[in-house]
């Protein structure tokens, strides 16, 4: 009998379920053509609705529960019902932190037919991977308000850099550019921030030393903004803190053709617990329940999922597919300038699979 791999879903909220179902059907096909495995799919409910039955976002045995899978596929969270960050610290952000899954691999591409925001962009003259740090920085819940409500109320919110965070996601960028064109761009704000900043930098160069093969560039995190849209094309891999890398990926995405394309990994390379994989979008209240989000970035990211898994195969077959569709020109949804529906988009991925 075949061997079958564990799949945490957890749809979520908004667009999230929508696109992950799409998802779900293009990994079960890619998979039972060409890699003899099965997969074992188990949908969690947790979400913004499970908050506002239980007052959690997940229950008290989540944790072990999630870790019994291989993997684990996210669509997106956040409601307009319940505030961002009690949503976002009630999952995502511990999900991150107590699976270690500290890097975020975020991909992003201009692929055939897609037309870029910006001007003359031939497809693939874009091609970048921003590597993400994960699990510290600016978005370590460090900090605390005092005095609310009050004339006088302070709030402290304190990033955390440390050597080793900073040296493992910087080491794991190095090596992935060696698969690459062998150029890394460390994204800094060192004039600014004399502490966490500096430490980043200093890290950056011990690693470089390392890696004499593969060349080096430092770049301010405000001159990077200004160059993923003027010359996108002079990046390969990036490697980026939690902050600057959340925001950055945005602009990657969008001058990829649309949010709805960008995919992205939650990784513990160590595979002490199960990695993470989602769009990097998130739930689009302003189109949900309407069946136009566009599916593509979620089918993407379960490729790489399936390219976690060991099963490039299927991986590459569902990036192959999605291409296709993409350089066919339709169905397409009305975020790529087209009118279909997420579910005939998915017929057609399915097609060419
Ligand atoms: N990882 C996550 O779960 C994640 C990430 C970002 C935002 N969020 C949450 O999602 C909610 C909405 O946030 P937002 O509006 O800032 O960002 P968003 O990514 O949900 O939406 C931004 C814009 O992009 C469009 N869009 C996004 N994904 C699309 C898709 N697949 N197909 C077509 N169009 C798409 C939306 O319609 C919207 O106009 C908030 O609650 C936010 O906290 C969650």
């Amino acid at each position: 009998m075949a061997a079958s791999k564990k799949i945490a879903v957890i749809g979520g909220d908004g667009i999230g379920p929508e696109v992950i179902e799409q998802a779900v059907r293009v990994a079960d096909a890619a998979v039972s053509r060409h890699d003899r495995v099965s997969l074992e799919w188990q949908r969690l409910p947790w979400s913004s609705a499970f908050y506002k039955q239980t007052g959690k976002m997940m229950p008290d045995d989540g944790w072990d529960l999630l870790q019994q899978h291989d993997a684990i596929l996210l669509g997106a969270i956040g409601s307009p019902e319940v505030p961002d960050h009690v949503t976002l610290h009630g999952l995502l952000l511990p999900l991150r932190r107590r699976f270690d899954l500290y890097l975020n691999l975020r991909p992003a591409y201009l692929f055939e037919g897609v037309q870029s925001p910006l001007r003359d962009k031939a497809p693939g003259s874009i091609d970048m991977l921003v590597y993400r740090e994960n699990t510290e920085g600016e978005y370590a819940p460090i900090g605390g308000r005092l005095y609310v409500g009050a004339p006088s109320e302070i709030a402290v919110q304190t990033a955390v850099f440390t050597r080793r965070g900073c040296e493992r996601v910087m080491r794991a960028a190095f090596e992935g550019a060696r698969q690459r064109r062998r150029k890394v761009t460390s994204i800094t704000k060192s004039n600014a921030q004399q502490f966490g900043m500096v430490l980043w930098d200093e890290v950056f160069k011990d690693v470089a030393r390392n890696y004499p093969d593969v060349q080096t560039h430092s770049l301010l995190i405000d001159a990077a903004a200004m160059d993923f849209v003027r010359k996108p094309e002079s990046f390969d891999v990036v490697v980026a803190s939690n902050l600057f890398g959340d925001i950055l990926t945005d602009l990657s995405a969008i001058i990829t053709g649309s949010m709805g394309l960008a995919a992205s990994g939650n990784i513990n390379p160590e595979r002490a617990f199960p990695s993470m994989f989602e769009p990097v979008h998130g739930s689009a209240p302003d189109i949900a329940g309407k069946g136009i989000a566009n599916p593509l970035a979620a089918m993407l990211s379960a490729g790489m999922l399936l390219d976690h898994l060991g099963l490039g195969k299927s991986a590459r077959a569902i990036r192959n597919a999605v291409a296709a569709v993409l350089k066919a020109g339709k169905p397409r949804t009305p975020d790529l300038g087209g009118n279909a529906t997420t579910t005939a988009v998915t017929d057609a991925v399915l097609t060419f699979l």
